[in-house]
């Protein structure tokens, strides 16, 4: 049913930075009466347009309709959570017509927005640099369900019913999973087409475990997004899972888009791809290469408001950064957090733990952290210990500690009745509460019956810091203690779909409808901020297994229960590279597969994946059999070292990475159309990847020996292990080799990275570790990088400067440099790296000549040993301090 925008009902607020337009859209009735709702239309953040509609009088509407406390008005509180802070909003240009609004605004010629709002039938077009980009409600699927009293269900042809409505189980929910609900409000879904013009590729919109590039979903079920607890998830498929963002990015040579659906009810989203020519009939001259499509989005959710941001730019970078500044940019990681995490479910008693932290230094193998799954604790009480099997915990941790290495224990959202902790949570009013509003809901976890705490509740926050807090009565954890959120969509084993009733109630007194998919971000936010609220000076590590929006800037994330299976490894990266799509690139999957046992071969190419994970664990179920690298047999367990040593000798870059993203919202496990959108040969690639300047393509098939590889551009790259292996030319290259003990990485020429190798038992102990550096020059003699550098572990880098930002290059192939362009070398951290130095410098296709280089560091300058080692260069020694500008002369 076509919307009438009410030009009479229009406002525009306008002074020198603000913008924003009221206005109100008549939704026609069977009967020709209209339906007021309330229309917002802003420009924020970074030139986004934000649209957002809601229900007027519908308190009038559904007084004394119903008996139950819950809030009558729509939930209105997803951006809270999901931003990082209120937006300003951007002031622009308008001119009314008799049929249009139009706005215009930018932030200088060349990147000039028009939206043009058309008021009957109601639609927007979004053009960018005069180029139509995005249409909302062309198809005129945009509706909002508004209140209707149950009397509307008694007639089919009632006056209040929509032909595209449905009286179908409106009050009543049929569904075998959902009998209960009790819907106080009957349906009230809201739901927007957009279309993007000129797309044939859309990304985005996690958890699935599908393809990065979306399916058409004409002829199958939409992608939901439903936060739930999924046994053994099907891959290649559009099943709800753990988490949910619902923010979806289309990419082209010439623009690309983002849509961000601000809602955290239970979510549909349909993607229909079409021919362009019903665009207006305008026909828009080809391209060559180009696959000229449209895509067709529909938004569907069960509640809540209307608020959708479009966001249009040149680049999927500049979208992505766009999206970060609105809901925030990954936290900079405690350093440990980018090691290697070895878990399982579970590691039994003390002995157990300390044996295998043991094992891995007796074998020369780095690992961060041992991690606690839930048999720890005392009848999985979380906060308790089991006596017998871990009587002093803290002498374990400091054990740990001694070489570096973490703690992360699990602590799930539920409390066992009976407890301490459950009783606290019913007796401050803490606890998820029943629909009618007065009991704490029980149902069934881990422990046995439990409640849940209500983390939307500001007070929850002060209960969960007491908790943390050193002085807790029950057994708190050390500071090398790190934690694990899981269960926390919420997992509920007897409630409807594995979650909690919809009709629940939060702190509100709003229904756990509304909230579901971000009741996760509520919980894992909490557990940050208890963390930083007991030791503010130490980054904390949380990794949550329910995420929303959001969510990236306080934690990591992992793909939840995944099977020792091919498929499954495929599919890892498939997930992780979506989630760097979707802004939260601090992502991973269990490295070997939760459930079952994998054999030998998929192990080695499963750590082989692993190590370019963001966030890199090993983890299985209770009843795997243990699979800790040092219990491989050979040669595979060297395979294994090898590939963890790599993890570690990257460290810097990955860091490095971590630091742009936290800048920029930049992907840090990177597709490869973020690096080429200008070529569509990128815009299927599933299987390869960048980690800055390294094109990674990993083994994830059986039996293979070689593979071919996409380049997405015509530079020249060099194979990362020997150097003298070059590929080049745009698109694919066949037989490259793949033995077990092989990844084809590759680094692209005119690129610089910073590495450290020797092998430490953690990454802590690398710290004042000497660097390597890798610089592979272009044609003309040119490479260049950056390094980032801070302690690795306190906030000193946010709140004094205490960190070093280097820029490292070569010029035409006579001179490397290396100038200090960011942070204080005088800090409490960066003044103690005098001592660091780079020990190594390989010149990749640079062809010096003769056999000592001239360094300059300050006034000091001194001669270095220049070697030429099978085609490239290498200058020994060079001992430049990194926390000074240095330069040498060829
Ligand atoms: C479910 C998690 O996905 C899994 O990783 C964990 O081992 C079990 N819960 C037990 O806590």
């Amino acid at each position: 049913m076509p919307l009438r925008f009410l030009s009479k009902a229009l406002t525009i607020i306008q002074d020198d930075h603000l913008g924003k337009v009221n206005a109100v859209l008549l939704k026609e009735l069977n009967d020709g009466t209209y339906i007021d709702l309330a229309l917002n239309i802003s420009v924020i953040t970074d030139y986004s347009l934000r649209v957002q509609v809601d229900e007027i009088d519908r308190q009038l509407s559904i007084a004394g309709n119903i008996t139950s406390p819950v809030t009558e008005t729509r939930y209105n509180e997803t951006s809270y959570w999901a931003f990082k802070e209120s937006p300003q909003n951007i002031a622009f240009k308008h001119s009314l017509q008799s049929d249009m609004l139009s706005l215009q605004y930018g932030h200088d010629n060349d990147h000039q927005y028009k939206a043009e709002i058309f008021l009957y039938p109601f639609k927007i077009n979004l053009f960018y640099r005069n180029v139509l980009q995005l249409v909302l409600n062309e198809g005129n699927l945009l509706n909002v369900e508004h209140y209707r009293s149950r009397k509307s269900e008694e007639k089919e042809d009632s006056r209040d019913v929509l032909p595209e409505e449905s009286t179908f189980d409106a009050y009543n929910d049929e569904f075998k999973d959902s009998k209960g609900d009790t819907l106080p409000f009957g349906p009230e879904s809201v739901a927007a087409d957009i279309d993007l013009i000129g797309f044939s590729h859309v990304y985005g919109i996690p958890e699935h475990a599908d393809s990065l590039s979306l399916k058409d979903t004409s002829d199958t079920e939409p992608y939901r997004l439903f936060n739930v607890d999924i046994f053994e998830y099907p891959v290649q498929s559009k099943y709800p899972m753990y988490g949910s963002i619902p923010f979806m990015v289309g990419v082209k040579p010439e623009a690309s888009v983002g849509i961000f659906w601000v809602n955290s009810a239970d979510t549909y989203v349909d993607i229909t791809k079409t021919a362009l020519s019903y665009v207006d009939d305008k026909a828009i001259d080809p391209i060559e290469g180009v696959d000229f499509s449209s895509v067709s989005t529909h938004w569907m959710s069960e509640n809540g408001i209307l608020d959708v941001i479009l966001i249009a730019k040149d680049t999927p970078s500049e979208v992505s950064s766009c999206y970060g500044a609105l809901t925030g940019y990954v936290e900079l990681p405690n350093i440990f957090s980018l090691g290697y995490h070895q878990s399982r479910w579970n590691y039994n008693d003390e002995k157990d733990v300390l044996s295998v932290a043991n094992s891995f230094d007796e074998h020369e193998i780095p690992c961060d952290a041992i991690w606690l799954d839930i048999d720890y604790a005392d009848g999985k009480k979380y906060f308790t210990w089991k006596p017998d099997m871990f009587p002093e915990p803290e002498r374990m941790e400091a054990k740990l500690n001694e070489t570096g290495k973490k703690l992360v224990v699990i602590v799930d959202p539920h409390f066992k009745t009976g407890y301490e902790i459950s009783d606290q949570l019913m007796k401050r009013g803490i606890a998820i509460r029943n629909s009618d509003g007065k009991d704490a809901y029980k149902g069934h976890c881990w422990p046995g019956e439990s409640v849940w705490i209500d983390t939307l509740n500001p007070n929850s926050q002060e209960y969960w810091e007491e908790l943390f807090s050193n002085g807790s009565n029950l057994l708190g954890y050390s500071t090398n203690v790190h934690l694990w959120n899981d269960m926390n969509e919420p997992s509920i084993f007897n409630g409807p779909e594995t979650s909690a009733p919809k009709d629940l109630l939060h702190y509100g007194n709003w229904e756990h409808r509304s909230v579901h998919n971000l009741f996760g971000l509520t919980y894992h936010e909490a557990t940050y901020r208890s963390l930083v609220a007991r030791n503010p000076s130490i980054r904390p590590f949380v990794l949550t297994r329910s995420f929303f929006a959001g969510s990236q800037r306080t934690c990591a994330m992992w793909t939840g229960d995944n099977i020792a299976k091919w498929e499954y490894l495929r599919e890892s990266i498939r997930m992780c590279l979506t989630m760097n799509v979707a802004g939260f690139p601090f992502a991973g999957a269990d490295v070997g597969g939760f459930f079952h046992n994998p054999d030998s071969e998929l192990l080695v190419r499963w750590y082989q994946t692993g190590i370019w994970y963001p966030f890199f664990r090993a983890h299985s179920h209770i009843d795997s059999r243990r699979r800790e690298p040092y219990l491989i047999e050979q040669p595979y367990q060297s395979y294994i070292r090898e590939a963890l040593l790599l993890r570690y000798k990257l460290m810097p870059l990955l860091y490095t990475q971590f630091r742009k993203s936290y800048k920029s919202g930049m992907p840090i496990l990177k597709p490869l159309f973020y690096d080429r959108p200008e070529n569509p040969g990128t815009y299927s690639i599933d299987d390869e990847f960048f980690l800055e300047n390294l094109l990674v393509k990993p083994i994830m098939a059986q039996n293979q020996t070689s593979v071919s590889m996409y380049l997405p551009d015509d530079r020249k790259y060099y194979n990362f292990f020997n150097f003298t292996e070059t590929l080049q030319g745009e698109g694919y290259h066949d037989g490259i080799r793949a033995a077990l003990n092989e990844v084809p990485v590759y680094l692209r020429e005119g690129s610089m990275i910073p590495t450290k190798e020797r092998y430490r038992r953690s990454a802590k102990l690398m710290t004042y570790d000497p660097y390597t550096l890798y610089f592979a020059t272009d044609e003309n003699g040119n490479a260049k990088g950056q390094l980032y550098v801070d302690d690795g572990e306190s906030f000193g880098y946010r709140d004094n400067g205490d960190y070093l930002e280097l820029e490292m290059s070569v010029e035409r192939g006579s001179r490397i440099q290396s100038k200090v362009v960011g942070g204080s070398g005088n800090g409490l951290f960066t003044s103690t790296l005098d001592s660091v130095r780079v020990e190594r410098i390989i010149l990749i296709n640079c062809n010096a000549t003769g056999n000592s280089v001239t360094v300059q560091q300050g006034e000091q300058r001194w001669a270095v040993d220049l070697i030429e080692e099978n085609g490239y260069n290498i200058i020994r020694n060079p001992a430049v301090s990194i926390n000074k500008d240095w330069a040498i002369t060829l």
